[in-house]
């Protein structure tokens, strides 16, 4: 071997690489703080990615090459036309889908080393029972994650589904037997059968464990079971003694963690209550669309022209977008008429609720593909001060993280969940088909308040004929 050559396939020089890539992974998460440095910080953090596969090769460069490198083409291949055409509407469920895989191949690994090893005969104990571990949860992430991408993609239905009373027992039964399959192969059980097994019931529990839960909270759920397959890669990584996916295995444990327990708080949920399931169904049109009385109050409506009038003399302006304006695809629409408005001096600026929308960070960027400028996003925190001095707030397709309920009824499912205080603007325009409920399922007073008025139809639709009438005055 050439001295290059060994210098290349020395196991320091792959522990230097391997700090170099948990460096840019670290550095990268940073980028993700803040729309302006996400899509830099993405690109860091795949580097550093490319550069601990590579290590990773660089130790055994001549070991399977015809398989890796299929293996690297056939991913590249499915994964980058699929990431570049996905519709934003559809990232959840490709997150879900992506985070599946990374749990299939981490329980794939582990049945690999089994084998490899001849059943763990001349290891540490350490190592048959981290892969063991990884095995149990990389399978359930990836059942769980492949039926929350179902309910998605509207392939299963996204009500929840359970066996009825005998939905626990299964539950434990199977969690029980796949722990039982662990506890054997630690043990000493070499039986490949036994891990199929473990696969199996693994499997099982990851699919019991998903089809209970509504469609609207699986963006929590995918979350979490984010977190569970950053664990299992972390388990596998001390499994194979290898720092790096131990490090990424950790961070993306640690982050899915943090971002459900976030999703969670701003929904005002446990996650134990996401995953015992409750709301979270499919809310139909019809579902809230007789409700539109029970407030006792009366609903005003008004037209393309009217709202147009009055947001022409406003001084402020604050849209407030919601899960509606994803649907109808509305945010080109909305900087359109939002450039319109500042041409005729009125200040326009967006109220970004932590949980409009049904993933983190959707109206940010729905509204940072449409070139809203980042300056006009404001936080929740940021903008509740602002509504007693705005004129108008125009709520599109926004429906929960407006409802007052939340501050003064407690009986209200969504009671003490932080809102947006549009209620204190001058004047309120809300955008919406009908009077159906939002995700949680609940009637909004606002629509009933004397300040409000309902401008119905898409959400699309009705922003292009507001700007139309702008440029009409
Ligand atoms: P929602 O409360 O879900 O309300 C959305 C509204 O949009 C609906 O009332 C609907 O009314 C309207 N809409 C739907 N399609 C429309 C269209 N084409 N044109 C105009 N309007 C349309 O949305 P939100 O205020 O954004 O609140 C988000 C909710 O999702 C919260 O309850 C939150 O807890 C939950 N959630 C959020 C996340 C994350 S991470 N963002 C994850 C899971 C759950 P019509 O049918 O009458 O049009």
């Amino acid at each position: 071997m050439t001295l290059l050559g060994s210098f290349l396939t020395d196991p320091s020089f792959k522990t230097v690489l391997y700090i170099v890539a948990i460096a840019l992974f670290i550095y990268g998460l940073t980028g993700l703080t803040g729309p302006r440095t996400a899509v830099r910080g993405n690109r860091i953090a795949a580097v550093g990615m490319a550069i601990a596969i590579v290590a990773t090769l660089l130790v055994d460069p001549f070991n399977n090459v015809v398989l890796i490198v299929l293996g690297l083409v056939i991913g590249t291949a499915i994964g980058v036309p699929a990431a570049r055409q996905v519709k934003m509407t559809a990232m959840p469920q490709m997150v879900a889908l992506f985070n599946g895989v990374g749990g299939g191949a981490v329980a794939l690994i582990a049945w690999a080393e089994f084998r490899e090893t001849d059943a763990f005969a001349s290891e540490a104990t350490y190592v048959a029972v981290f892969s063991m571990f990884s095995a149990i949860i990389g399978s359930i992430s990836f059942w769980g994650s492949n039926i929350a991408f179902g309910k998605l993609q509207a392939i299963l239905s996204g009500k929840p589904v359970t066996l009825g009373p005998l939905q626990l027992p299964v539950q434990l039964v199977v969690g029980a037997a796949a722990v039982a399959a662990a506890v054997a192969i630690v043990a000493g059980a070499q039986a490949e059968i036994i891990v199929i097994g473990l696969l199996v019931a693994a499997a099982i529990f990851g699919v019991l464990l998903v089809l209970p839960i509504g469609g609207a909270d699986m963006p929590v759920v995918i979350s979490l079971l984010n977190a569970f397959t950053g664990l299992a890669a972390a388990a596998a990584g001390v499994a194979l003694d290898n720092q790096a996916l131990i490090v990424a295995g950790m961070i993306v444990g640690a982050s899915g963690t943090i971002l459900t327990q976030q999703m969670a708080i701003a929904m005002n949920r446990t996650i134990t209550s996401v995953v015992v399931g409750g709301f979270g169904g499919e809310v139909t049109a019809e579902a809230g669309a007789g409700a539109g009385g029970a407030e006792g109050g009366t609903v005003k409506s008004t037209s393309a022209a009217d709202a147009a009038i009055q947001m022409s003399y406003a001084r402020q302006v604050v849209v407030v977008p919601g899960y509606g304006m994803a649907v109808a695809q509305a945010q080109h629409a909305v900087r359109e008429m939002a450039k319109v408005l500042e041409d005729k001096g009125v200040e326009v600026k967006y109220a970004i609720h932590p949980v409009a929308g049904r993933m983190p960070g959707h109206m940010n960027v729905l509204l940072a593909e449409a070139d809203v400028p980042y300056e006009q996003l404001k936080e929740m925190d940021e903008i509740n001060n602002e509504f007693s001095r705005t004129d108008v707030s125009l709520i599109i397709g926004a429906n929960d993280v407006t409802n007052p309920d939340a501050r003064t009824k407690p009986d209200s499912p969504i009671y003490g969940m932080p809102i947006l205080n549009v209620d204190e603007s001058s004047s309120i325009i809300v955008l919406k088909r009908s009077m159906s409920s939002g995700y949680a399922g609940i009637e909004n007073p606002l629509f009933f308040n004397d300040k409000t008025q309902m401008l119905f139809g898409d959400a699309k639709g009705s922003v292009g004929e507001i700007t139309s009438e702008l440029q009409a005055l």
